[in-house]
């Protein structure tokens, strides 16, 4: 059965869906292992992994290399390719152009995107050309421009009913599932309940058919703590104090001893 058959048999028996974010294959072999239904190869890799500030400066080579390498660890395990910013916007060509060369080159069996009614027609050619799309609604990161920062969306009644009015265009479109991000949980419910397909949320409460996170945050290796990331582990504090120990070791002469040496 097909990883997108499997997973509607899951929404629709009910079983909470989970997504987390990989890069490389190294993390993506792991998250295989702890039994994620799809790896997201995310633009956030932009912040986490290169050190900008946000996601806008990656670029379709440095994401579709990452999707390959992600590929490499999932040990079958579906991978989201996330389509950076501006390799979608100009034509549907463009964006044609580009979600092609995620599932040729990169071997990915979806492509994410951001956008709701504006991207609705793009949404729909890439489904026509049978490639599959999850959307992306709320919180646009790709946005931060024009938005001014990273901050709730869909406080008020008119921006929740502009998400609401998003999150059916994208399924209208054709997508298989949607993100929602940084919404209030009742609008996340409502819009849940809404839908026929699946919603995954991030910072969108526990009531999203599933949920996604970036998982270098909830393995804490950031040292900002975020409110929407439970830290299942202190990774940094972890990987510090070893490679504190090999320091001070090296220093003393005491590593390597003879049972590391030949
Ligand atoms: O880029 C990303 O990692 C994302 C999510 C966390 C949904 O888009």
């Amino acid at each position: 059965m097909s990883s997108l058959k499997k997973l509607r048999e899951k929404y629709l028996a009910g079983e909470k869906l989970v997504f987390l974010t990989g890069y490389d294959a190294l993390m993506s072999s792991i998250l295989a292992e702890a039994g994620v239904d799809f790896i997201l190869v995310g633009d956030s890799l932009s912040n986490v992994i290169a050190g900008y500030d946000n996601t806008l400066p990656i670029t379709m080579e440095q994401m579709l290399w990452h999707t390959q390498m992600t590929v490499r660890g999932a040990k079958g395990v579906p991978v989201v390719a996330d389509m950076p910013f501006m390799s979608y916007e100009v034509s549907i060509e463009q964006a044609l152009i580009n979600a092609g060369r995620f599932i040729k080159e990169g071997g990915a069996t979806a492509v994410k995107l951001e956008g709701g009614t504006a991207v609705e027609p793009v949404i729909k050619a890439l489904v026509n050309a049978h490639i599959p799309v999850c959307g992306h609604v709320g919180l646009q990161p790709q946005s931060v421009l024009t938005l001014g920062g990273y901050s709730v969306q869909g406080k008020s009644g008119s921006d929740a009913e502009r998400i609401k009015t998003d999150a059916l265009a994208v399924q209208k479109a054709g997508a298989f599932a949607v993100v929602l991000e940084m919404i209030p949980s009742k609008l996340a419910a409502e819009i849940t309940d809404m839908l026929d397909i699946p919603t995954i949320g991030i910072g969108a409460g526990p009531r999203c058919s599933g949920q996604v996170l970036v998982t270098h945050d909830l393995l804490g290796f950031n040292e900002r703590k975020l409110k929407i990331a439970k830290r299942y582990a202190e990774m940094r504090e972890v990987a510090l104090s070893a490679l504190k120990s090999y320091v001070s070791d090296v220093k003393k002469g005491a590593t390597p001893s003879e049972e590391n040496a030949f």
